[in-house]
Formats: structure tokens, sequence, C-alpha cells
């Protein structure tokens, strides 16, 4: 569905989400409905107010009591039952994330030593391009398969070996390339954008370069295709450098390296028409002296949240509790509505990955860590 087609001030229909009744404008998806209800329902190929391919088979519910069918691809109807959380329904998106996976690096995702790694060198010798990329921790497909919950039975990655590339700010790993489409939706369809992307079969590719692994198979609908340029490369393709790509891919494959990207992108993000991607709920607490005290005395990393979501600092300490305690008698302690923490050893590497991930997705970092920004060298390229 196009913004236009959104339709406010349209048609409404009344439908039931989990029990609730809602009116949502005729025409609108199932998952808009979803959205519209603020019940989340998970998704890589949908992003709001563009098209979606519909492949990923995440996003399935059941309608009326009847069909299970993806969210993304039935209009509402007056009066239709929406169950997001039917037991068949979890089942077919648990089976689509791990074959989303299969063709997606995940021991990022699944490591024990996940939180406390380096990653410049592997404790179970797993070789580089199975592991994470620069978007740990922040990007959209771990958090996705983290809420459906398959990653401990996903098949194991067979890297694909198609390569990336960069044209000006933005860099394309292929190999990460999941093939939700949404850089082309977002590319086809905002006015800023230059329709200058097209989704291929990655098997053409395979062969073209006449390298690929012999016998590679994909396993999921979308590693059936990567995005790539139109032409040659972004510039002859029309490519406006709008950024819009960059900002709906929900894995590591379009990025903006290091932090001349990072501003960047911040700029692109502030003048873009895209709406605002819809994530898994995050299991955040209050930030109250009741919720702090039940919190564990271990060393850790915690994150402070405003009322509006917006991080406003990231601590990694020796003792969570007393850090806690010690923010909530801080000068962000009224703005403070919502924190999160992770019990983590090496936490001073934790908290380093957070700010690096907050700067790269900003530009800036938590305005309680401004005092850290000089730790950060400004011609750090991390391409
Ligand atoms: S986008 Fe990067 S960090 Fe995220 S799951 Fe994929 S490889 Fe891992
Ligand atoms: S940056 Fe270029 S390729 Fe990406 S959405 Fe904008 S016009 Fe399209
Ligand atoms: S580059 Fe990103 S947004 Fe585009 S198809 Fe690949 S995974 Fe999806
Ligand atoms: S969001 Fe419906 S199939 Fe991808």
């Amino acid at each position: 569905m196009t913004p236009e087609q959104s339709g406010v001030g349209a048609v409404t229909v009344t439908v039931v989400v989990d029990g609730r009744d809602l009116q949502v404008p005729a025409g609108a998806s199932v998952l808009d409905a979803c959205d519209l209800a603020g019940v989340y329902v998970p998704r890589l190929c949908a992003y709001p107010g563009l098209e979606p391919v519909g492949d990923c088979g995440l996003c399935f519910v059941r309608i009326d009591g009847a069909e299970v069918r993806r969210a993304c691809a039935v209009e509402v109807a007056p009066g239709m039952r929406v169950d997001t959380q039917d037991e068949e329904a979890r089942g077919f998106r648990t089976g689509s994330m791990k074959a989303v996976l299969g063709d997606h690096p995940h021991v990022c995702l699944v490591c024990p030593q996940r939180d406390g790694c380096s990653r410049d060198d592997c404790m179970y010798g797993n070789p580089p391009e199975t592991r994470c990329c620069s978007e740990f921790g922040r990007c959209e497909i771990a958090k996705v398969a983290a809420y459906v919950g398959a990653l401990a039975e996903a098949p194991g990655y067979q890297y694909r070996e198609l390569g990336a590339t960069r044209d000006h700010n933005i860099r394309r790993d292929l190999d990460l390339c999941i093939g939700c489409g949404r850089c082309v939706a977002a590319c086809d369809t905002l006015e800023e954008a230059g329709s200058a992307l097209r989704l291929v079969e990655t098997k053409t590719l395979v062969a073209a370069a006449g390298d690929g692994p012999g016998g590679w198979a994909p396993r999921s609908y979308l590693g059936r295709h990567v995005a790539v340029p139109k032409a040659v490369d972004l510039r002859a393709s029309g490519c406006t450098f709008c950024g819009a790509c960059v900002l709906v891919c929900p894995t590591g494959a379009l990025t903006a390296p290091g932090p001349k990207g990072a501003t960047w992108l911040a700029k692109r993000k502030e003048r873009t028409t895209l709406r605002s991607p819809v994530l898994p709920p995050e299991d955040r607490l209050p930030f109250t002296a009741a919720e702090v005290q039940a919190v564990p005395t271990c060393a850790g990393v915690f994150r402070l949240f405003a009322g509006t979501g917006a991080v406003l600092q990231i601590s990694g300490v020796m003792n969570l509790r007393a850090g806690l305690e010690e923010a909530l008698r801080g000068s962000l302690a009224d703005e403070a509505q919502t924190f999160v923490f992770e019990a983590e050893p090496m936490y001073t590497q934790r908290e380093s990955e957070l700010l690096a991930h907050h700067l790269q997705e900003h530009g800036s970092l938590p305005r309680g860590n401004d005092v850290l920004g000089d730790l950060f060298d400004e011609d750090d390229d991390l391409f």
C-alpha cells in the first residue's frame, strides 16, 4: 500500500485484531491494520508506505478463524477477525525465518560468545564471511529473528561469494542481501529517489561471476534474489543518493560505513519522506527505584530511554544496580522513563559497541554520553 493508498480521510471499515475492534481505511492490508492496532507482526519484506514483495513469509496470521494468510497480501474486509497469535501461523513464521537465515550469515546471533567477542578472531573457528557484519546489535533481521524465535534451529549458512562494492557513501554487500526488495520499493516509490535498483536472480550472478560454489542451492524464497543497480553502478542508474535504500534495509547489505557515512545518512534521514520502521517490541522496564532494586549487581551495560523512545545514555558498569542507582540521582533522572540492561562481563567493550552503533545510526552520541565523543576518530573509515 502506497502512502496515498493508505488513505487518511478515506472510507473506513471495522476489523477485529486480537479481539480488539478497530477502524481502518478500506483497502488497507491486514498488516497495516495490525500496525494501526499497535500489534506487532513480524515482517522482512514489508515496510510502512512501500509495496511489499510478499515473499518473506513472516507475516502469517489466521483470518476469520479459517485460513492462515500473509497479512501483507490480504486486504481488510468489514468485520474481518485477525488472530496474530495463532499457533499454526506462528509455526509458518518460524519455518520462513529458518529458511531466510539459511541464506544469511547468522553465527553472530547464535554464538554463546556473541556479546563478549572481539569478532576479529573466532574462538569457534567460524570464517569471517559467516560472522556478523558492522550492523551487529542493531540490524532488523536479528531483532525479527529473536522475536520469531527460530534462531537455534536455523540451518547453517552457505557463503555465496557474491561480493561487495561501494558507490559514494553506500556500501553494498550482496552476500548479506536477502532479496527482500525493500530498497527497490523505496527507490521506485519515493519522490526523492531515482528508481535505480532492481532485483536479480542470485543464480544468474553466481553463473556470471563464474566462481560461485558448485551445487549452491538457495533455500528461501527471498534468497533467490539480490538487489543491484539497474546499470553498471548507482550513478549510471540514476541514483540521487537519497539514502532511502540504506534506511529501509533490514540487514547489513546496504550501509553507509564510517563516521562520514553516518553523518551523511543522518542528514538523509532528516530529509526523507520515508515513514518509520515497525520493529519488534523491546522489553523495557520503568526507570523507578523499585525496578532498579531488582537488577542484579553483576557487571553489564544499561541504556536509558526518554518517553519518546530516544536513547539518553549508554553505560557499561561493574555493578549494574549501583550504576542505575547513580543514574537515578543523575541529571537525566527526570527525563529517563524506561531502561534495559544486559549482564555482560566485558562491559566496556559492549558499551563501545553500542555507542558505535548509535553513532552510526544517528550521527551523534546519546546526550548522556557526549563527553565520550572524542573516543571516536573523525577520519576513521570502517569500509
Ligand atoms: S545484518 Fe550483519 S549483524 Fe545482522 S544478522 Fe546479518 S550478518 Fe549478522
Ligand atoms: S540512494 Fe539511490 S539507490 Fe538508494 S533509494 Fe536513493 S536513489 Fe535509490
Ligand atoms: S539490499 Fe537490503 S533492502 Fe535491498 S533487497 Fe537486499 S536485504 Fe533487502
Ligand atoms: S511481510 Fe508479508 S510476506 Fe513479507
